[in-house]
């Protein structure tokens, strides 16, 4: 998320790989489902501090992101539709040598209409003047209420500047609305350019997986493993993770957010590594777990194979017209069945499915919507009823089973082991696109690839 400055000639795409109409087009269809005489406000993330006066690297909010491309901190994007001076505004920093001086160019007011397609720019230092006098005599407005408690109350402040007008004729807003779920509704189903950054940022991704199986060594660090795939990631244009990865050798897999990532690698051990990159603010989301040494042991092969075929169950559930939990229950009932062959859990298939028995072992759900967030917005179930799959909804598909290291019910063989197999998707027309294809699957596979 980078900006390029326009130069003479043709001008550029302000941000790489998204055609400038694309955001037109975004804020265009947000208009036009907002109900008349209404106002959107959506902010743009501000930096975030490290330590004392170091800050964490800057990251654009990603609804900010998607309706405008401005990559600066801080800015605040208005939309009026039926404006007649123009229904796109933007506030943002103002340029300043000095601040620039130090810190890197800012696009600045002037620039900011130029580039990114603003009807009207005004430095942020102008808001608290102008805002107020956009959002008066509008009915409506639509604002993602509870991110920022310092926004949410210069929000307040700026409604109740207009009402304390109402005696000379000013009308403030009756109604506030949650923008979020306009927003996320058309957040969902993603566009051609939007799914080439995807195909990109999971490409990368499965390099760096690759590189992982390729170099890893029994004694390594997790985190020496870690710091393979970003170096991987770096070098195809992906600077940053989209998430931090999880590296986790042998039981550290039992752990389902396990980023410590600073234990060695022990073999005879798996080691389960989630991890993907951003690539022009786009996630990819991929899990590969492989033994160390290079050759899965017959218990682990077994495991593995369950979780595998559970993954396939889902992909068979997979296309247009099915419903979103439907790949989940096909991974449910593979589970169940494998562990009962398995001998870790005993009964009845379906009354163990029916009791939720798999849940010791497989505690998440079969995936997540993903885009510009790894866990990307969406309803699952708007209504009340479970979303159907539609093409351009993109998702990962990532069974598991963990056995937890003090599960005293299984034969302690069993116990610490932990599998995870992640793909990411995009439903088409007629079925699924395997974002993620080019990486090891199967056991026979990553040996092969390891050895
Ligand atoms: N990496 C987070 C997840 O798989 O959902
Ligand atoms: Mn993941
Ligand atoms: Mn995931």
């Amino acid at each position: 998320m980078t900006s390029a400055q326009p130069c003479s000639g043709e001008p550029l795409d302000a941000v790489p790989g998204l055609p400038r109409g694309e955001f037109q087009r975004r804020r265009q269809r947000l208009m036009d489902m907002m109900e008349d005489n209404s106002i959107a406000i959506v902010t743009a993330a501000g930096l975030a501090v490290r330590s004392r006066d170091t800050e964490y690297p800057f990251r654009q909010d990603s609804d900010f992101h998607y309706l405008t491309g401005f990559p600066e901190p801080d800015a605040v994007a208005v939309l009026l539709p039926g404006r007649a001076h123009g229904e796109y505004v933007l506030f943002c920093h103002e340029k300043d040598p000095v601040q620039e001086l130090w810190h890197g160019a800012r696009v600045g007011a002037d620039a900011a209409s130029e580039a990114f397609g603003a009807d009207d720019a005004f430095p942020l230092s102008d808001i608290d003047d102008i805002l107020p006098g956009l959002i008066e005599g509008r009915g409506r407005v639509y604002y993602s209420m509870g991110r920022s408690r310092d926004f949410d109350s210069r929000i307040m402040a700026w409604v109740n500047s207009i009402r304390s007008k109402v005696a000379a004729g000013a009308v403030p807003p009756g109604e506030f609305t949650d923008l979020d779920h306009l927003l996320h509704e058309q957040r969902l189903y993603k566009s051609a350019a939007e799914l080439r950054q995807l195909r990109q940022a999971a490409a990368i991704s499965v390099r760096a997986h690759r590189r992982a199986m390729v170099q890893c060594r029994p004694g390594m660090y997790e985190y020496a493993l870690e710091a393979e795939m970003q170096h991987e990631y770096a070098r195809h244009g992906a600077r940053h993770a989209a998430y931090p990865a999880i590296v986790a050798g042998g039981a550290n897999a039992c752990t389902m957010h396990y980023t410590a990532n600073d234990r060695r690698l022990r073999s005879g051990d798996l080691v389960l590594i989630d991890a993907g990159c951003e690539y022009r603010g786009y996630a990819s989301d991929i899990t590969r777990t492989f033994p160390v040494n290079g050759r899965f042991s017959r218990r682990q092969r077994k495991l593995y194979e369950l979780v595998l075929a559970a993954q396939e169950a889902a992909f068979a559930a997979l296309a247009p017209g099915q419903d979103w939990n439907a790949p989940h229950e096909a991974t449910v009932d593979v589970i169940t069945r494998g562990l009962v062959d398995l001998g870790l859990l005993s009964g009845r298939v379906e009354k163990l499915i029916k009791e939720g028995a798999y849940r010791d072992f497989y505690m998440h759900r079969v995936g997540h919507w993903l885009g510009l967030d790894v866990h990307d917005v969406g309803d699952y179930r708007p209504g009340g009823e479970w979303r159907i799959l539609e093409p351009g909804m993109v998702l990962t598909v990532e069974p598991g089973l963990y056995v937890a290291p003090d599960n005293t019910a299984v034969d302690r063989p069993w116990r610490g082991l932990g599998v995870r197999i992640e793909d990411d998707v995009v439903i088409t027309e007629d079925g699924f696109e395997l974002l993620s294809s080019g990486l090891p699957r199967s056991a026979d596979e990553i040996e092969a690839l390891m050895a």
